[in-house]
């Protein structure tokens, strides 16, 4: 069937629903590039104002996957599960949960992007790890996931195309903020992933793509609606991102402190929700009767299987991590309760020391980035060094520095105690 884009941009800017046969044209034409980026990009704008129905968004969803190939992991000969993070400051999480997950009994094919702005990439951090590649083909992922459990690799060129040509055109006509777009955007990915299951950490907070409750909490629902529809078992987790997680940004260093939580050890805050999604996942895929990961956790039993995932990849799990050239100290101003440390201005401090990229194709620092010294709800003394800033270029102090200056807060008293998982959204 044949339509007529403008037909369809009018229909959706005067708030109508198209039929499922318009949105596998509109998906499909301009991934074959016979929809101009201007028509389109009329249509994603038309979507930001006007949203989508669920049923249309679910068919639009399955079409971006339509667009590509959906990995057939059916012989893994373990049940596949995995987990999406929205994205947060110091969120080393993956690295430490795929192998977990893994050493669990199941298998996590994580295909992952790169980091943009402020929060980094989980690819970004694997690749501070000496020979680790990030390119994978299908057949290799299977057999890695047979034999080790977990894999985390960069997502192909044949994984929701639509998807790749529809964020890069969203990116520059201000149409990325849009519920119904980024959740068919990150679903469609998951789900032509392959995976039977997925678990969704949907950040909220000051470092958080969701500052507010009630969005990171429709941004949830929507896409635990949307996996459940292409009949990937669902549900996500909503959790605080007000503060940074565990004790560095930056991807050596985070890395180093996902290994050390590997290893037994590890900041609480980290292990928290790591072992949160964790039992989450493992109840998707009916696994939850086995060890408790928090004892999996502590036991270090998950560390030979990050060893083998890493060499796997050609990565050395014994090479030391690269360091930055320079390390300069902040010392706190004040003596008192650490009552806030933001998240958002560590990441963009961590992202000016170099850890982070403006456009995709730049390249990122993995030895700079931010340690601190000290946790909300602990005590400081003023004038004791508070934060570590790491970087190999000096010229990017000052600007880092900048955007610390209203980064921590210290009082008389401590802050309030949150729990960090806020809420559990499933069908
Ligand atoms: N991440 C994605 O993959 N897509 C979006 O639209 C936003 C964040």
């Amino acid at each position: 069937m044949t339509f007529h884009v403008v037909d369809l941009i009018r229909t959706k800017r005067d708030g109508g629903r198209l039929s499922d046969d318009a949105v596998d044209w509109l998906v499909d034409s301009y991934t074959a590039g016979a929809v101009a980026d201007e028509q389109m990009a009329a249509f994603l704008m038309a979507v930001v104002w006007r949203g989508m129905a669920p049923g249309e968004l679910s068919r639009w969803t399955a079409a971006m996957v339509a667009s590509g190939d959906r990995l057939d992991l059916a012989g893994v000969g373990r049940p596949t599960v995995d987990k999406h993070s929205t994205g947060g400051v110091g969120d080393k999480v993956s690295l430490i949960l795929v192998p977990l997950v893994a050493a669990c009994g199941a298998a996590v094919p994580q295909l992952s992007g790169r980091g943009l702005g402020h929060t980094g990439g989980t690819l970004d951090k694997m690749e501070a790890i000496s020979g680790w590649r990030a390119s994978v083909s299908p057949e290799r992922m299977r057999s890695v996931l047979r034999d080790v459990g977990g894999v985390i690799a960069a997502a192909g060129p044949g994984l929701a195309p639509a998807d790749r040509k529809l964020y890069a055109l969203r990116d520059v006509t201000g149409t990325v903020e849009s519920i119904p777009l980024i959740a068919s955007s990150i679903m469609s990915k998951k789900i032509a992933e392959g995976t039977s299951a997925l678990v969704l950490d949907v950040k909220v907070g000051s470092g958080a793509f969701m500052t507010a409750h009630a969005d990171a909490r429709t941004l949830a629902e929507t896409m635990v609606t949307l996996g459940e529809a292409a009949g990937v078992r669902t549900e996500a987790l909503l959790t605080g991102m007000d503060t940074p997680l565990g004790w560095t940004a930056g991807h050596a260093l985070e890395v180093a402190e996902a290994v050390d939580t590997l290893c037994g050890g590890g900041p609480a805050d980290l292990i928290e929700i790591t072992v949160a999604l964790a039992r989450r996942m493992l109840a998707l895929v009916g696994l939850d009767g086995g060890a408790d990961p928090a004892d999996v956790l502590a036991a270090g039993t998950a560390y030979p299987v990050w060893r083998r995932m890493v060499a796997a990849q050609g990565g050395d799990p014994d090479a030391a991590l690269p360091t930055a050239e320079h390390v300069e100290i902040v010392s706190a101003s004040a003596s008192g309760f650490l009552h806030g440390l933001d998240a958002r201005a560590v990441g963009v401090a961590a992202w000016r020391l170099g850890a982070g990229r403006s456009r995709k194709e730049d390249p990122v620092s993995v030895t700079a980035g931010v340690r601190w010294l000290a946790r909300p709800g602990e005590w400081v003394a003023g004038g004791a060094p508070l934060l570590e800033l790491h970087t190999d270029d000096l010229s990017r102090l000052p600007s880092a520095l900048e955007a610390l200056v209203t980064a921590v807060e210290i009082a008389d008293t401590p802050p309030p105690v949150r729990p960090l998982v806020r809420d559990r959204i499933h069908l």
